[in-house]
């Protein structure tokens, strides 16, 4: 199988990019943020905080999270429901940062990430894909941009979804972000020493992925 891992800082284009490559390679695209986002949505409904490490740990007993494919795209689901769409509510990112710091829930949803790869042609994308889930990756890549070009983007997105957002407190949340989960002590986010750093500041989507196909025709 051929596997791509992406990786890089929260809204560095890593979702878009990805997708509309692994489209143009016919390869599956995983997502491995949602997965993340999914432990942090069920704790938030079990009313735990999810700052509390040995509360969510507990969540983890019994809790099945898988991903399904429909007509090529990823869902994500808790148990039997598609929690796909709750996993984008903005309290969600927080949610997932936080959960992220625990080494139980990363171990929790390691093999599912894995046995994805292992099964397809993929490019996954994430902040440990190059470094820990995939190592043996046959491309990595780690896209970054600058925060202020993150923030807006994701308030693009945001504002063309109908969620009203406030720029300023995107960007603060994008910086919280970038510190949290680039200085946790269990795969912290960093390019793996054998990747690709693309800076897509100045670049479009279709740049970006025309990039990584180029990179894939080239193995
Ligand atoms: O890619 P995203 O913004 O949906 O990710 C949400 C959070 O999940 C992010 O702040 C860090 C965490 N995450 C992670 O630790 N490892 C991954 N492979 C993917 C996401």
């Amino acid at each position: 199988m051929i596997n791509i891992a992406i990786d890089g800082p929260a809204g560095a284009g890593k979702s878009t990019a990805a997708k509309a490559a692994a489209a143009k390679l016919g390869f599956i695209y995983v997502d491995t943020g949602a997965l993340y986002r999914a432990v942090g949505i069920n704790a938030l409904r079990r009313n735990i905080e999810t700052t509390d490490v040995e509360g969510v740990i507990s969540t983890l007993d019994g809790l099945s999270i898988s991903i399904r494919f429909i007509d090529g795209t990823q869902h994500v689901y808790i148990g039997d429901e598609d929690v796909s769409v709750d996993i984008r509510l903005p309290e969600a990112s927080m949610a997932a940062s936080n959960v992220s710091k625990i080494p139980e829930v990363r171990a929790f949803l390691f093999d599912l990430q894995r046995n994805l790869a292992a099964e397809n042609n993929c490019v996954m994308d994430g902040r440990d894909i190059g470094t820990v889930v995939l190592p043996d990756a046959q491309i990595k890549i780690f896209l970054t941009a600058s925060p202020e070009i993150r923030a807006k983007r994701r308030y693009n997105e945001l504002i063309e979804k109908g969620t009203p957002v406030d720029f300023d407190v995107l960007l603060a949340e994008i910086i919280q972000r970038d510190y949290n989960d680039s200085h946790r002590e269990i795969a912290p986010l960093k390019p793996s020493e054998d990747g690709i750093v693309i800076d897509t500041s100045g670049m479009t989507i279709d740049e970006t992925a025309d990039i990584i196909v180029d990179l894939v025709n080239k193995l």
